[in-house]
């Protein structure tokens, strides 16, 4: 019967992020930072480097690199991983990284910019960057609507917008805190869609020699 109950659980929050959000209290953007600050020190789990010759860092150089020197923001940039890659694999490239977590900023270092922030309130000008992404923090952002709407404004039109987050399908596969989110093609695709000129989306693996499992998609828009 419990099994039962949780399918059912698990079935009704699949895909349904704009219906089933919780409200983004003071209280609950607290709990979130919090709980990021606390991870910070788990560096097994939140890493502070990445392989520069995973995919899903290829597929953020292949789509800011043909901007020439892009000014990039990273959203939810947690330690700067990806930021780090971006600004050695794309010449001129200045990245400003951005998240609520003082403990994950902690990490991010010249030259690379930090900026304490949620991206429900991002603290930029319309149309400030060449391209924005947003790697696995997206789904913590609770009001995604908002959230996007704010990553859309702070690019240019003719910008590029990217944005890597776990698949609505398989929801279940891991261990989520109550406030995570994750997200079908079609419904992260209208939300873009609501900002942006085209929209895309794809299954991402790690590697560029295996095959998707479907667990992680890319989504990418231009503004
Ligand atoms: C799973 S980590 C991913 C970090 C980084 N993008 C990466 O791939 O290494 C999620 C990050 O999102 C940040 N985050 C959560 N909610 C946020 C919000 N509303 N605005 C900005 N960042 C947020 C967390 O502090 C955390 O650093």
């Amino acid at each position: 019967m419990a099994l039962l109950h949780s399918l059912i659980r698990r079935l009704r929050r699949r895909g349904a992020v704009l219906k089933d959000a919780p409200p983004l209290t003071p209280g609950l953007e607290r709990r979130i930072r919090q709980s990021f600050d606390e991870a910070a020190g788990d560096e097994e789990h939140f890493p502070s480097t990445i392989d520069p010759r995973m995919e899903h860092v290829r597929l953020l150089v292949r789509e800011f690199a043909p901007l020439g020197s892009p000014r990039i923001a990273d959203i939810g940039c947690g330690k700067g991983r990806f930021a780090r890659a971006l600004a050695a694999e794309i010449p001129g490239a200045r990245l400003v990284c951005s998240d609520v977590s003082l403990n994950m900023l902690a990490h991010v270092r010249p030259p690379l910019h930090a900026c304490a922030a949620s991206m429900t309130a991002l603290p930029f000008g319309g149309g400030l960057f060449d391209a924005a992404y947003a790697t696995e923090s997206l789904e913590h952002a609770v009001d995604i609507p908002s959230a996007v709407a704010q990553i859309c404004r702070i690019v240019r039109p003719g910008g590029r917008i990217v944005i890597i987050d776990k698949n609505a399908e398989h929801w279940g596969r891991l261990k989520t805190p109550e406030w995570e989110r994750w997200f079908s093609r079609t419904e992260l695709e209208a939300l873009l869609a609501r900002s942006c000129r085209q929209v895309r989306s794809q299954p991402i693996s790690y590697w560029a020699d295996v095959e998707p499992d479907g667990m992680f998609l890319a989504w990418i828009a231009e503004r």
